[in-house]
């Protein structure tokens, strides 16, 4: 008798047919794992990959003309992925001279800040900023204008920050570094 054997209709059987469904249903068992845990691989990047700083990057992001008192114009940086939606906002005198004596212009250059947009609750994306507040339209998490730290609601932490130079005499405003880590925000 052979290893295989037909059956009354026509369907091949044996140890050999067995043996190769077995690994065909291994291989698709195997299959269905990576293909489930390709999601979390990109949650994984999205909240842990983004390096801390972006320290050799030097993007011109705007003009200091671009940007009157109190206004704000969406960039992104360091690159130009939907997530690395930015503000720069031009501090109003008063809150700039607010967050001289509050101690938060740590971020503060000649008047200007810049901040990642997406919250570091559950990564919405913050509305412009009004009563000098950035706001997030899903859960109301609010945070301070000139330096992304949380004033209310359910943020865990601070907003990642751009650090920002601006070049005297052409007036250019060049976004240098990211601080802390998008979606997740700074410690
Ligand atoms: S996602 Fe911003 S407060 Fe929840």
């Amino acid at each position: 008798m052979t290893a295989e054997e037909a059956t009354d209709t026509g369907e091949v059987t044996g140890p050999d047919v067995g043996l190769t469904r077995r690994l065909f249903l291994k291989l698709l068992m195997g299959v269905s794992v990576i293909t489930a845990l390709i999601p979390f691989t990109t949650m994984v990047e999205f909240f842990y990959a983004n390096p801390k700083t972006q320290g050799s990057i030097r993007k011109k992001i705007a003009n200091v003309k671009d940007l009157p008192e109190g206004s704000t114009m969406v960039f992104f940086f360091p690159g130009d992925d939907a997530s690395e939606r930015s503000f720069i906002t031009h501090l109003t005198a008063e809150e700039q001279s607010r967050a001289k004596s509050e101690g938060t212009d740590e971020y503060v250059t000649d008047g200007f800040v810049a901040f990642n947009t997406i919250c570091p609750h559950l990564q919405c994306t913050l509305e412009f900023p009004e009563d000098s507040e950035y706001v997030c339209p899903c859960h109301g998490a609010y945070f301070n204008i000139a330096d992304g730290t949380v004033l209310g609601g359910p943020s865990p932490r601070p907003l990642p920050a751009v650090k920002l130079e601006v070049e005297q005499g052409s007036g250019d405003i060049y976004a240098v570094e990211l601080i802390g880590k998008i979606g997740y925000g700074r410690g």
